[in-house]
């Protein structure tokens, strides 16, 4: 088993780093800069060598290194991502939870304000695109085709804040277990865990591209106004708080399938060729052979439907005195319940009487 550890002390040594690939997303002309780490991750057989040997040295910095302690050899994640199998991560399917009260539609608008913000951002017009591509393909394309560039600001952006709600939630749940001085039943991990797995998406992508100072703006000034919405919103009903996130990964995982789709069909050449960064293969533990772009955004989207399931279920729940079921050992362990990995995946969410 490959060890990412070398290839990034060997990254260091050089001076080259996949920085390069977001150098290149950010300004520099494809075929100079921007993806020519990836010409190294391009290559047909990924070695940590190869991916750092071929870009001659230059002053580029490392958009994150990590730090090169004497003492110590690696800092390992302190959640352990759960094994999904690839038949599982094929499973993972688009899926909407039908809105049944007016807490659901105030969650559901929240939702699509949120992920319009978003497609203004990242330029993303499916709906045009679609309607378009009916009459037109090659003018839908060259129109609103979406590139490696626009999905990566566009996933970026997406992870940026995807990992607020869960540390937010997390944050108020603890204050709230000391304060009743009351236990919390499992949830607190579960939701602090989830940020950590989004935190994490977002390092992966920013190890393909640096974002501009414009879109760190835009970062800021999204995170300030989410954070203390969500802060706001989860002291006054939490139970929509899980629904709108429930919403907000459903359009994720709308998103990475069409990443995914895109790659299938040719648009992404880029990708298509493209390996996963260190900081994923380590991540995820992906196997020799199945370290590409592609294998990576199967990983990320299940995610992003692992994450659908738990806030939709959360959101069926007593907010204070049921246990979380993903944290649940089960008297009859025999009968499908919710797990950490992807063996009952349920797009919708689990009901509050099928678990309880
Ligand atoms: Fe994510
Ligand atoms: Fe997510």
């Amino acid at each position: 088993m490959y060890s990412s550890r070398t290839a990034t002390t060997t990254a260091f040594s050089t001076g080259r780093s996949a920085s390069t690939i977001l150098k290149t997303l950010s300004g520099g002309s494809p075929s100079s800069v921007g993806f020519r780490p990836a010409t190294v991750v391009f290559s047909q057989k990924w070695t940590p060598t190869q991916q750092f040997h071929s870009t001659p040295s230059t002053q580029i910095k490392e958009f994150f290194p990590e730090h090169d302690n004497p003492s110590i050899r690696k800092t390992e994640a302190s959640w352990a991502h759960p094994v999904y199998t690839f038949d599982q991560m094929n499973n993972v399917s688009i899926a909407h939870r039908e809105t049944r009260d007016w807490s659901d539609r105030v969650a559901k608008l929240a939702a699509r304000t949120l992920r319009m913000g978003l497609d203004f951002v990242s330029g993303y017009k499916h709906d045009k695109a679609i309607a378009l591509n009916a009459k037109d393909p090659a003018a839908a394309n060259q129109k609103y085709g979406m590139t490696e560039k626009k999905y990566l600001i566009r996933n970026i952006f997406l992870e940026s804040v995807a990992g607020v709600p869960g540390s937010v939630a997390g944050i108020l749940r603890h204050l709230a277990s000391m304060r009743r001085m009351k236990r919390d039943n499992g949830w607190i991990e579960t939701l602090l865990e989830e940020s950590y797995n989004e935190r994490m998406h977002l390092l992966i992508f920013l190890k393909m591209g640096e974002p501009g100072w414009f879109m760190r703006l835009m970062v800021l000034g999204a995170q300030g106004v989410f954070f203390n919405a969500m802060f706001l919103s989860y002291l006054i009903s939490p139970r929509t708080c899980h629904r709108f996130v429930g919403y907000i990964e459903e359009e994720a995982v709308i998103t990475y399938t069409r990443e995914i789709a895109d790659i299938d069909a040719g648009k992404l050449p880029k990708w298509a060729k493209m390996q996963a960064p260190d900081i994923a293969i380590d991540y995820y533990n992906l196997p020799e052979g199945r370290r590409s772009m592609r294998d990576l955004l199967l990983h990320i989207r299940a995610d992003e439907a692992k994450h659908r399931e738990v806030n939709h279920t959360l959101g069926n729940l007593d907010q204070r005195e049921d246990p979380n079921p993903f944290a649940s050992v089960y008297k009859d362990e025999g009968r499908p319940h919710p797990r950490k990995d992807l063996k009952y995946l349920k797009p919708h969410g689990w009901e509050r009487e099928d678990v309880l």
